[in-house]
């Protein structure tokens, strides 16, 4: 087990919450938890609020993005909130005709598949984020000391949707395009990457305490396409950044192979999913980056024994990362029993949490 720092340097910072401390590999109190889709269909509150809203609606709502981002924090005692929004989001708001399909996902009206449709794609105004401003500020208000995490979709995944039109399984048009097309891919990314980073700011300007990229799909690629066609526009997008001091935190599913470059491209925690367990992620990540996850989000399903002994397993494994925020490897599966989710959280913090000081 890790030992207790002696000196006061390694005191936890009370006033610096731990999933920011877990984030630059700073001492805890204890591992933070949150989880990936933890506002959502798995909470009965959640289904009872969207009612009879769009889920675009809903996140154009100030309002109700605040209720239901509350929701998991109220109920779970999660060491995080994360935005309820979409990867899709900005391109809604700049004008995209997209919209997100209950057991779909997002369905985009005119797919893009021509460096026309590249160039016909609407900019971002940062004006038009202004309810997403006033949610955050509600919610910051409303988190006391429970840090917000703000999130964008990385330039890859959301050029997935974009181009097959709508979720994927192999994302073969999309590749096809990167490689037929590279002067077009890189053009569609660089314009995904300058609306990601516009709307991470916006967040982040707002008082978000960190954020998330999310490069969901990025599994797909081989090392060599990721670094060459991907990697230096997600590298622009937590670039955008500039020097706002709040830990990035870059994720991917099916990224083992990819582990390193996702760091490389600028992250203080690499998200890692269910695959590669946490002590060989931290191998490949190398001692300069913190970790995320990274439970199987299947194994919530299963009987209490197995969530126990999983749940230890990932926090032993996790150990040898410079820093660990617990979380799953992908989002929470709707059919999972919330009260699972709250003994997790739990569970993780009695198993971590160092003794008082002297
Ligand atoms: O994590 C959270 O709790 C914050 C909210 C959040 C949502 N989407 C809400 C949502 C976040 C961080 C996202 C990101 C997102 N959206 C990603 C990256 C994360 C990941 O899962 O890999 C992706 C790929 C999308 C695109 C998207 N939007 C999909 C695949 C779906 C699911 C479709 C479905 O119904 O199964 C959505 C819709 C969506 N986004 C829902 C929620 C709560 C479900 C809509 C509903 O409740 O009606």
């Amino acid at each position: 087990a890790r030992s207790v720092p002696p000196t006061t340097a390694g005191t936890p910072d009370p006033e610096i919450p731990d999933l920011v401390r877990a984030a630059r590999g700073l001492p805890v109190s204890r591992t933070p938890v949150w989880f990936m889709r933890q506002a959502g269909r798995s909470l009965p509150e959640y289904r009872a609020l969207r009612a009879g809203t769009g889920m675009l609606a809903a996140c154009q709502d100030p309002d109700l993005v605040t209720e239901i981002t509350l929701q998991p924090v109220r109920r779970h005692g999660v060491d995080a909130a994360i935005l309820f929004s979409d990867i899709v989001l900005p391109l809604v708001v700049a004008g995209v005709d997209i919209d997100i399909k209950a057991g779909v996902g997002p369905v985009v009206a005119s797919p893009v598949r021509s460096v026309a449709d590249v160039d016909a794609l609407p900019p971002l105004e940062p004006e038009r984020l202004a309810f997403l401003q006033t949610a955050v500020r509600q919610l910051v208000a409303e988190l006391g000391p429970i840090p917000l995490i703000g999130f964008a979709g990385a330039p890859f995944t959301l050029a997935t949707y974009l181009i097959e039109g709508g979720p994927s399984k192999e994302h073969a048009r999309t590749k096809a395009f990167m490689y037929a097309e590279p002067e077009a891919w890189s053009r569609l990314l660089d314009r995904l990457a300058v609306s990601a980073a516009t709307f991470l700011r916006a967040q982040v300007d707002a008082g978000a305490s960190a954020v998330q990229l999310f490069d969901s799909w990025a599994g797909v690629l081989s090392a060599v396409d990721y670094a060459e066609r991907v990697l230096p526009h997600s590298r622009a997008v937590i670039d955008g950044l500039g020097d706002r001091d709040v830990p990035r935190i870059h994720f991917g599913v099916g990224t083992g192979e990819l582990l390193p470059l996702i760091g490389d491209a600028g992250a203080d925690v690499v998200g890692v999913d269910w695959r590669v367990p946490l002590d060989e992620a931290a191998r490949r990540v190398g001692p300069a980056r913190s970790l995320q996850g990274n439970l199987d989000p299947a194994v919530l399903l299963a009987d209490r024994g197995t969530v126990d002994r999983e749940v230890r397993r990932v926090v032993e494994q996790g150990r040898a990362a410079r820093g660990h925020i617990f979380n799953l490897g992908h989002g929470v599966l709707p059919e999972t029993d919330p009260d699972v989710l709250t003994h997790v959280v739990e569970l993780v913090h009695e198993l971590t949490a160092t003794p008082a000081g002297p």
